[in-house]
């Protein structure tokens, strides 16, 4: 692959979310030459939150509050790289009539609710819209829509202690910092496996490791998308190694932090790695990215 000019092969313009910046960073069309200074830094707006009556606290002052963050905002987001996020976020202006109530999705969506203002059946289409995409046949999964990846990676490890308790958590050290702030909420054993240089795990190291504890139960973090550099861990390795240090299909659970990349991996692979999963037949495996579907293997 050759090596690439950022003038020549990216249309700034493209990247701009509609409607927020300005069209073109370059307005007079040089998108060759010229140079664009970045704003300075985001300045700490130094606000305070008052009490009605307290202050200055009038609505002309609140608007001018939010008027210059949204300009802030749309300034900034022009120059922001780094965090792999999303910037292009015009459709939830369509949601936000939605605004206006206060849903309550609480509980499992899979059971009918006691209240009648939620908005389940659309939790259920995501959840059957994500099965499809990794192929897992309709009555084939578990889930809910969390509120993000986090509570996904707390969730499926508690799923893994509760059926492996005085299992060993094993994450690598490019894996996501809940993983192993979840190892200390619920007080688990842990262990640290060393990273290849492109963030993937390292499998000797796990191997090794694995063969240090074979008395006690596997739970493995496996991160499909490493946040700072995308490495996707290599499943099959993972497995093959789980077997050759002995590991019985009683004997470990995987859990996989999809957040970066579950969206990913189905197109480029052409190949679902959840079906790719469930043909390993293993035990329990789940998976996580904003939602949260758990695979019971058939
Ligand atoms: C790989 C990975 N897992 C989990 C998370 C946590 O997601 P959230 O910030 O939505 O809790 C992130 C966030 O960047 C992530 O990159």
């Amino acid at each position: 692959m050759g090596s690439l000019s950022f003038e020549k092969d990216f249309e700034l313009s493209a990247m701009t979310p509609k409607g927020l910046a300005t069209p073109c960073l370059f307005p007079n069309g040089d998108n060759k030459r010229q140079k664009v200074e970045p704003p300075a830094p985001r300045k700490n707006l130094q606000l305070a939150v008052t009490e009605p009556g307290f202050g200055n606290d009038g609505s002309n002052f609140l608007d001018s509050i939010l008027v210059n963050y949204l300009d802030t905002l749309t300034q900034r987001v022009n120059f922001h790289i780094g965090y792999p996020v999303n910037i292009c976020y015009d459709h939830y202006a369509t949601l936000a009539p939605l605004l206006q109530f206060h849903l309550n999705n609480c509980g499992d969506p899979f059971i009918e609710n006691t209240v009648d203002f939620h908005s389940k059946d659309f939790e259920m289409a995501v959840l059957d819209w994500f099965a499809n995409l990794w192929e897992i046949e309709k009555d084939q999964y578990w889930g809910y829509v969390t509120n993000g990846g986090t509570e996904g990676n707390l969730h499926g490890i508690l799923l893994g202690r509760e059926l492996l308790p005085d299992g060993i958590l094993y994450a690598s050290k490019d894996s996501h910092y809940s993983v192993f702030k979840a190892a200390r909420m619920y007080r688990m054993d842990s262990e640290t496996i060393n990273t290849l240089v492109n963030g993937e795990m390292d499998y000797s190291d796990l191997r090794e490791k694995l063969l240090q504890n074979k008395d006690k139960p596997a739970i493995i973090n496996v991160t499909i998308g490493t946040t700072f550099k995308g490495a996707v861990d290599d499943l099959d390795i993972i497995f093959l190694t789980l077997k050759d240090c002995g590991y019985s299909q009683d004997m470990f659970y995987i859990h996989c932090d999809a957040a970066l990349s579950g969206f990913i991996v189905p197109f480029i692979n052409n190949v679902s790695f959840a079906s790719y999963l469930i043909l390993k037949n293993s035990q329990v495996i789940n998976m996580q990215s904003d939602i949260l579907i758990i695979l019971y293997a058939i």
